[in-house]
């Protein structure tokens, strides 16, 4: 995959990089992967939670995530994603509703064509100026043609977030909504690339649906997470 990137750690289907995506991307060739899925880090502009009270001051910059690299712009990687994804493959990434502006405008000047906006109903409000929000949203986009797949389910998905002691990253998402999407966009044995694991929900969704994974994390603590998700993973197929 990579050519000079060192594979921090590599497990059956699987390869994580413990390195900032933008170093590993430099290292993949054009065109080598089958779908990417991530959702990207990036700061929370008013209307969000501080210190798990709601902000009150519309536009404060803050991020509540404890990431120590809290932002990169949209408009760094996103072409980068184009160019290793292969030709009629499908590209997600997930936003909250304000980012989700900046995020497909960098799609769009990357080359994608926006294929469908999906909510992730969490089941659960989080208090906010105007309505309660209770959704999360991944946008799908596609490079080049239409790969005729079975898009099954409907738009909304709804999902449960993991909780309590059972989660393992600040904003972790929900293994079974992305093995749907895995299972949906890609076939048996092609490689899904996730730029910003986090805690590794798409590695451990590959490895439930026979798929091959690549991610990168640039945090030592979601790296060694996202090994043992994977460890355990390999071990429960
Ligand atoms: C929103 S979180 C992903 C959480 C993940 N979906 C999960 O369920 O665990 C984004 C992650 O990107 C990582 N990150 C930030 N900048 C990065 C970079 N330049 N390269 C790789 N990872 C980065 C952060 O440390 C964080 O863990």
């Amino acid at each position: 995959m990579g050519k000079g990137t060192a594979a921090a750690y590599m497990a059956g289907n699987a390869i994580l990089y413990h390195a900032d995506f933008l170093d590993v991307a430099g290292d993949m060739e054009n065109s080598s992967v089958d779908m990417v899925f991530t959702d990207p880090p990036f700061e929370l502009t008013g209307g969000g939670m501080k210190n798990g009270k709601l902000n009150y001051k519309g536009g404060e910059v803050f991020s509540n995530c404890g990431f120590s690299t809290k932002h990169i712009a949209f408009g760094r990687w996103i072409p980068e994603v184009y160019r290793i994804l292969k030709n009629e493959r499908y590209f997600y990434v997930m936003s909250n509703d304000r980012n989700i502006f900046p995020i497909h405008a960098a799609c769009m000047d990357s080359g994608f064509t926006f294929c469908e906006l999906l909510v992730m109903d969490k089941k659960m409000t989080v208090p906010s100026s105007y309505y309660p929000k209770r959704a999360e949203f991944i946008a799908m986009y596609r490079k080049g043609g239409y790969r005729k797949l079975r898009f099954t389910g409907s738009t909304v998905l709804e999902s449960r977030l993991p909780r309590g002691r059972e989660k393992r990253h600040p904003t972790e998402k929900p293994v079974p909504m992305i093995e749907h999407l895995v299972r949906c966009s890609t076939l048996e044995g092609e490689v899904c690339l996730d730029p910003f694991m986090g805690s590794c929900p798409v590695g451990e969704a590959c490895i439930k649906a026979k798929r091959r994974f690549v991610g990168a994390e640039i945090e030592r603590r979601w790296f060694e997470a996202s090994q043992d998700r994977i460890r355990e993973a390999d071990s429960n197929r």
